[in-house]
């Protein structure tokens, strides 16, 4: 098995890319790669000529207590990691790379999705994401772009800034990959001790309590919140930062769900923060 080539700068990434031909199909990360990172790869090894991963773990996204330093980083197992998945490029720049001397323009998110849910609690966090995106973008010019749907207002956020700037970048959403017990897949999980990592489950099992609910046609948004805030808070020591009921596209909160609507939550489990989402379906509608 192969180690795919670790490439360090942007010039001898253009040089690699330039030197092959077909389309290529882009999975930026941070890095610690794990089972949901790994899916992306595998859909743009099926769909596209070349592959490249960035890992890339970007200081602008950080608010300043949260776990910038701590964020996990190890790229010899992340290497590993993308052998058995096929040829690929491994792009892991410095800071310097990707944020050169002078750099200084900023991507704002505007509108509902720049303004609730985690950008309320994340003040810049998407500014951060959106503007290194932007930047990766340029640097890898892919023909498709992978994109989990595990951090689903991220996902809105790249494809609005892609539809507003014209970006010629085909973005696709893929699935939220999950552990045995439902929980969403995350690097931040392997902070959790044996006891939270237990307590994280509650996330899973609050929106599927919501989904259920919603299954059986009940369209009230509060009572779909309450649901999912029952489980939540039988869970000792899990903070709930939001449990919404929201417009899938403004991810605007909702009184009434018509058709599809998405439950959202934010919890934190001591100094560990996790999300999850899951996408509410009231029958009777198409
Ligand atoms: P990171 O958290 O490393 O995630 C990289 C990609 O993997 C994102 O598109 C994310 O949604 C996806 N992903 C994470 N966990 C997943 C899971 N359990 N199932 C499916 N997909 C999953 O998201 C980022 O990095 C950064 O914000 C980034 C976009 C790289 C910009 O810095």
């Amino acid at each position: 098995m192969n180690l795919p080539p670790l490439v360090r700068s942007s010039r001898n990434l253009g040089r690699l890319l330039r030197a092959g031909r077909g389309s290529i199909g882009f999975v930026p990360t941070m890095g610690a790669l794990h089972a949901g990172h790994l899916s992306l790869v595998r859909r743009a090894r099926r769909e596209n000529a070349r592959v490249v991963v960035s890992v890339f773990v970007n200081p602008t996204q950080f608010g300043q207590r949260e776990d910038f330093a701590k964020y996990p980083r190890d790229l010899a197992a992340d290497r590993r990691l993308l052998a058995p998945l096929g040829p690929s490029i491994l792009f892991a720049p410095g800071v310097g790379e990707v944020y050169p001397r002078g750099f200084d323009t900023t991507v704002r998110v505007g509108g509902s999705l720049g303004r609730v849910l985690e950008a309320a609690w994340r003040p810049g966090h998407f500014e951060g994401v959106a503007t290194v995106v932007a930047r990766l973008f340029a640097l890898v010019a892919p023909r498709r772009a992978y994109f989990g749907l595990k951090d689903y207002q991220q996902f809105l956020v790249i494809r609005r800034m892609c539809l507003d700037l014209g970006l010629p970048v085909e973005l696709v959403p893929c699935p939220t990959v999950r552990e045995t017990d439902g929980l969403a897949m995350s690097s931040r999980n392997r902070r959790l001790d044996a006891r939270r990592r237990f307590l994280a489950t509650a996330l899973v099992r609050a929106l599927l309590a919501s989904a259920a609910l919603a299954g059986q046609g009940e369209r009230s948004a509060p009572r779909l919140k309450a649901a999912g805030m029952r489980v939540l808070r039988a869970a000792p020591g899990l903070k709930v930062q939001y449990f919404e009921v929201a417009d899938p596209e403004t991810l605007l909160p909702l009184r009434r769900v018509r058709g599809r609507a998405m439950a959202l939550t934010a919890c934190t489990l001591g100094r560990v923060r996790l999300i999850d989402n899951i996408s509410l379906m009231v029958p009777g509608h198409a």
